[in-house]
């Protein structure tokens, strides 16, 4: 199982406003094109991958949505149209909801009142945790258990005073090399590593 978690600072919670953004400031396609590269190969889809959007730029709580690739049965298109839709439907169903609670919303999708902290927190206890970092060790060095769990943000760094509390949480920092990338690219890089590695 390969899980990604993008912390999307800037994205809003509010549905219409998270398709106003596309393109502007909060640069919400983002969120497409991470899903995108972590859920979908040509012509098919990757089995075992789970991805949470925790969308940031709230009146309220955080919104975790939460993509089990595996339980998902209307997988749709995977143009940014197709995966915004489905972040939007998540958003419209979270309306109301109290801190930390969680509601479906559809087969594999569910959405959750908890923010990043809590989420890499509750993560911390199964998984092997990464946070992408350019200073970092390099990937190709680092040997994979079989539940790794990379740590993104959007175009907004990771606040610095997060860092240590991840750390503490088991967080290793991983380099994909010295070029800052799309959250969306080093998706796919992570891929692309974890199929060469002998055990993911
Ligand atoms: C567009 S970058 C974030 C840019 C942001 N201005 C910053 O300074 O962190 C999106 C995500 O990709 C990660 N990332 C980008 N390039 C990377 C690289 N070469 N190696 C590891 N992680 C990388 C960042 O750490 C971040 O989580």
């Amino acid at each position: 199982m390969r899980t990604f978690v993008l912390r999307a600072r800037a994205a809003p919670t509010d549905s219409e406003k998270l398709w106003e953004s596309v393109g502007k400031d909060a640069h919400t396609e983002i969120l497409a094109h991470t899903l995108m590269n972590a859920m979908f190969v040509a012509q098919s889809h990757r089995p075992d991958v789970v991805v949470y959007l925790v969308l940031e730029s709230t009146r309220d709580f955080s919104r975790t949505i939460r993509f089990d690739i595996n339980a998902m049965h209307d997988i749709g298109g995977f143009d940014e149209r197709s995966l915004l839709t489905k972040v939007a439907r998540a958003l419209d169903a979270s309306r109301g909801m109290a801190k930390e609670e969680t509601r479906p919303v559809e087969s594999g999708v569910s959405v959750q009142t908890l923010s990043f902290e809590k989420l890499v927190q509750v993560l911390a206890e199964d998984h092997q945790l990464f946070l992408m970092d350019r200073k970092g060790t390099p990937i190709g060095e680092q040997v994979f258990a079989d539940r790794p769990c990379f740590l993104l943000t959007d175009h907004i760094p990771m606040p610095k005073k997060t860092i240590p509390g991840l750390e503490r949480m088991g967080a290793k920092k991983i380099s994909l090399g010295p070029t800052m990338l799309f959250a969306s690219q080093c998706v796919v890089l992570i891929h692309h590593a974890l199929d060469q590695a002998p055990r993911r």
